[in-house]
């Protein structure tokens, strides 16, 4: 408290005396002392600590969001960072951006790599995983003919690119179709697989399918493609922070996620890995000054943008530790398994969703038998204010149920006792 006050004293003027590192240096000891709070959590037995972490979100009293899926929320350290960095920057936004907080990128490089499992000369930082997946989509140098595996159940918007590349440059996409949920690798492997011929030069793999939380086995279906000299591209918006896994364990060449998915980084954070020796072969989507160069910081030339947003992704990094990979994850399947458990026997109640760990975490899709997905979404809204998003993609079809770590077991009883009431009508 008492540094922010001297901060606060200070002023702007003052503080351009002096050296940008020490500016940046005071203010993330300062958010620093709220996260001091949050780790005296640690030790507490487990129902405290997850209680303890709710309160570091600021959670809606209104509604209960079972949406984190789409975007997760900031907890309450990470907002503040934001509003603080974002306060600094429109003190003089050129010297504050510029000289101050781009300071922070490298070391955030440095600390981002050691979550993620590869070198930091491998990650950019961005804006989403559209962003980080199209750099690859729309940078490959694909001639006419070339063709790249995708499945129906793929992402709308990597499919359009992968489409818009099709129609402007004559490659072939080759789909696979999976009716999910299926907990057989080797039937997965073998879909792609069938696809492979000696034109593939790409195989794109959602790592985890946002329709209904299915887990692909990246890491199988990428040897696979090693066998035959095809490159992987890997769709971890919905892996990254929510499975406990390295890059590297992956074994592919490109990778994008989005960091206001599970990482709850500030909304419009996202991150691109590209394996070192392929760097120099992509094109930055935004040019860079030497297209061909293997510095991954050609991928950042994005022009002005929010570095605030960019600067509070080093506070999401901390609250994630705080937590351990490991047991977020633990926690997340928990949940899952908590609410599906009560309501998967009824007869009229379908889970579409894998639920072994082997194949899933958090998400889990669920439909009620002679309902639509909309009237599913529709009732748990009036009549318990839930927020979750009716699905109906492909052969996909029913209500995606996503909570996060500051999701309660009562809120679940309220989810399965609502989705019961509408199986018993
Ligand atoms: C599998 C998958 N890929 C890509 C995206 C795109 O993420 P963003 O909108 O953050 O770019 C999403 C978003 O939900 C997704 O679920």
């Amino acid at each position: 408290m008492q540094r922010r006050n001297t901060f606060k004293l200070l002023g702007a003027s003052a503080l351009g005396l002096a050296n940008p590192s020490m500016i940046l240096r005071t203010m993330q000891d300062d958010l620093q002392v709220s996260l001091h709070h949050l780790k005296s959590l640690i030790n507490r037995d487990e129902e405290d600590f997850w209680s303890g972490i709710r309160e570091a979100y600021s959670v809606s009293p209104s509604i209960i969001n079972l949406n984190n899926g789409g975007v997760a929320p900031a907890p309450r350290v990470v907002q503040e960072a934001l509003n603080y960095y974002n306060r600094l920057c429109n003190e003089g936004p050129s010297y504050y951006m510029w000289r101050v907080l781009d300071q922070g990128r490298e070391p955030m490089r440095r600390n981002m790599a050691a979550i993620a499992g590869c070198s930091h000369e491998e990650l950019a930082f961005n804006r989403n995983s559209s962003e980080s997946l199209e750099t690859v989509i729309f940078g490959l140098r694909l001639n006419k003919g070339d063709e790249v595996v995708l499945t129906k159940q793929d992402y709308p918007n990597m499919i359009n690119a992968w489409k818009q590349r099709e129609k402007r440059d004559g490659i072939v996409l080759k789909w696979v179709n999976f009716n999910y949920p299926i907990e057989d690798k080797s039937a997965i492997v073998e879909a792609y697989a069938r696809e492979f011929t000696d034109k593939t030069r790409i195989v794109h793999i959602t790592h985890v399918v946002n329709w209904n939380g299915q887990l692909l086995p990246a890491k199988e279906i990428a040897n696979e493609a090693k066998k035959r000299n095809i490159e992987v591209l890997v769709d971890a918006a919905h892996s990254f922070a929510h499975f406990p896994y390295k890059i590297e364990d992956l074994n592919c060449d490109y990778w994008g996620t989005s960091l206001h998915k599970w990482l709850s980084a500030p909304i419009g954070s996202g991150l691109l890995y590209i394996k070192k020796e392929k760097i120099s072969s992509i094109y930055p989507l935004f040019a860079a000054g030497d297209p061909d160069s293997a510095d991954i910081r050609k991928f950042e030339s994005l022009g002005t943008r929010s570095f605030a947003i960019e600067q509070s992704i080093g506070h999401a990094i901390d609250f994630f530790n705080m937590i351990g990979a490991e047991r977020k994850f633990e926690r997340l399947f928990r949940l899952k398994k908590y609410w599906t458990s009560k309501v998967e026997d009824h007869p009229k109640v379908k889970i579409i969703s894998p639920l072994s760990k082997e194949f899933s975490g958090a998400i889990a899709c669920v439909q009620v038998v002679g309902k639509t997905s909309g009237e599913l979404a529709d009732f748990l809204f009036s009549e318990s204010k839930i927020h979750a998003v009716g699905i109906d993609w492909e052969n996909i079809h029913g209500v995606r149920i996503t909570p996060n770590v500051y999701t309660s077991f009562r809120e679940l009883d309220i989810l399965a006792q609502t989705i019961l009431k509408l199986a018993d009508k």
